[in-house]
């Protein structure tokens, strides 16, 4: 099995030092860096857009997970890889056509993946797993960084993992991840870890990130 990969999600850094944030992240040993684009319609936040992807962009070498909570993600998707998205996901409710959006995003040269709210079951990225490099499952109800992970999602990981056996599909986790609920997302096969609060709130940010990676729950 694979190391798990951690994704911070800079929504949790210093927004005044975003370039310093991600500088930080290579020096911390991160593997992708979550960028949580929200527009005030979707989820009830509003965060940031294109300019701060390639912003990250020029500030960084590491693999941008660029993770859209947006309505009608597919007027967006293009732009955001232009502006350096190595991963776009999206939630495919939002999406009048996810197929579609799915094509968009790879053709302009990134991987894709569609986002399932702790709500919606893991069947229906069935008929999608054919189309997609990624599945994200969410450990909260979007729109907030530091939210309670709900438990009943740990079991999603695994109903997930079966589903993607033998295929090119990585499984990733959003919100609510600690040091504490990170080492039974592992020992299910959980591919990709973000983690916004568990490391960019930690008074050693590094070590977070070699504890989440270790299954060590505490620092
Ligand atoms: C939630 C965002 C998450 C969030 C994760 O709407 O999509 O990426 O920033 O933050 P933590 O790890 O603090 O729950
Ligand atoms: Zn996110």
């Amino acid at each position: 099995m694979a190391d798990i990969m951690i994704a911070p999600s800079i929504l949790s850094a210093d927004f005044a030092a975003m370039g310093e944030a991600v500088k930080n992240l290579e020096k911390w040993n991160a593997d992708w860096v979550h960028c949580d684009v929200m527009d005030g319609e979707f989820v009830p936040n509003i965060t940031f857009g294109m300019p701060m992807v390639e912003a990250l962009r020029r500030n960084t070498s590491l693999f941008l997970d660029v993770h859209l909570m947006i309505v009608k993600p597919e007027r967006y998707v293009e732009r955001f890889v232009k502006a350096g998205a190595d991963l776009v996901t999206f939630h495919p409710e939002a999406s009048d056509d996810a197929f579609a959006t799915i094509e968009m995003i790879k053709s302009a040269g990134a991987k894709a993946g569609i986002v399932l709210n702790p709500d919606v079951p893991c069947s229906v990225a069935e008929k999608f797993i054919d189309k997609v490099d990624l599945v994200m499952l969410m450990g909260v109800f979007p729109g907030f960084g530091g939210q309670k992970f709900i438990p009943e999602v740990m079991e999603k990981i695994s109903v997930l993992k079966a589903m993607t056996d033998g295929k090119n599909v990585l499984a990733e986790l959003d919100g609510g991840v600690t040091l504490e609920n990170a080492p039974e997302m592992v020992r299910r096969g959980l591919d990709v870890m973000v983690a916004g609060n568990a490391v960019f709130k930690a008074s050693d940010p590094a070590r977070a990130i070699m504890c989440l990676k270790s299954g060590i729950t505490s620092l």
